[in-house]
């Protein structure tokens, strides 16, 4: 492999899930899990450059960071970028609980990506998928939110998907294909 790209994550399922795209453009991704200090913001464009200036001071060009939202229509776009705050604090079970008597479960993760490819160079990258809320936990792979999100166009959750088929059709899947396609063209 020609290229080595460094994701500054300690989420080890997103880099596995990135990682496993990134091989097939032929370009080595590393794990840097140093904690990087994040903003909270409505805007996960923000969240992304902030964190990208941070790790910014300790990593070295090329490096990936990403920010996930997870937006519910029915509930005006909640928890939306503040996913990990929630998830952590209610849990998937009490968030199933909010949904209960709602028929309309619409709703979409979005990822965006920020690539800093030379000293204080970078380009941000976005990718979302649509799907609905399970009516129950279910699954047993992957992580986060993983049991309740059912993609568009399959009946199955995340959770019941193997790496690649979440890959296939996931925000952090499309994501790290685009950013696949420009990392080969400019390291
Ligand atoms: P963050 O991008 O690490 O801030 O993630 C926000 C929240 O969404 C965390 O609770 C993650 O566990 C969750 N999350 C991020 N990506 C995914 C995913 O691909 N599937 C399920 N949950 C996710």
């Amino acid at each position: 492999m020609l290229r080595k790209v460094s994701f500054v994550t300690s989420n080890v399922h997103k880099f596995e899930e990135a990682k496993a795209v990134l091989t097939q453009f032929d370009i080595e991704l590393v794990q840097i899990p140093t904690p990087i200090s994040e903003i909270q913001s409505d805007d996960l464009r923000e969240i992304v450059i902030y964190k990208a200036m941070e790790a910014a001071k300790v990593v070295d060009p090329p490096f990936i960071v990403e920010d996930t939202g997870l937006y519910i229509g029915e509930l005006n776009g909640f928890p939306g970028p503040y996913a990990s705050y929630v998830y952590k604090s209610l849990g998937l079970r009490n968030i199933l609980k909010l949904m209960t008597n709602i028929s309309n479960r619409s709703a979409v993760f979005k990822a965006v990506g920020a690539v800093v490819y030379r000293e204080n160079v970078f380009k941000i990258f976005e990718s979302s998928v649509k799907g609905t809320i399970a009516d129950s936990i279910r699954g047993g792979h992957g992580f986060g939110y993983d049991p309740i999100f059912i993609p568009s166009g399959s009946t199955h959750t995340f959770a019941e998907m193997v790496l690649e088929e979440k890959n296939r059709c996931s925000h952090r899947g499309r994501l790290f294909r685009k950013i696949g396609s420009f990392l080969t063209q400019v390291i």
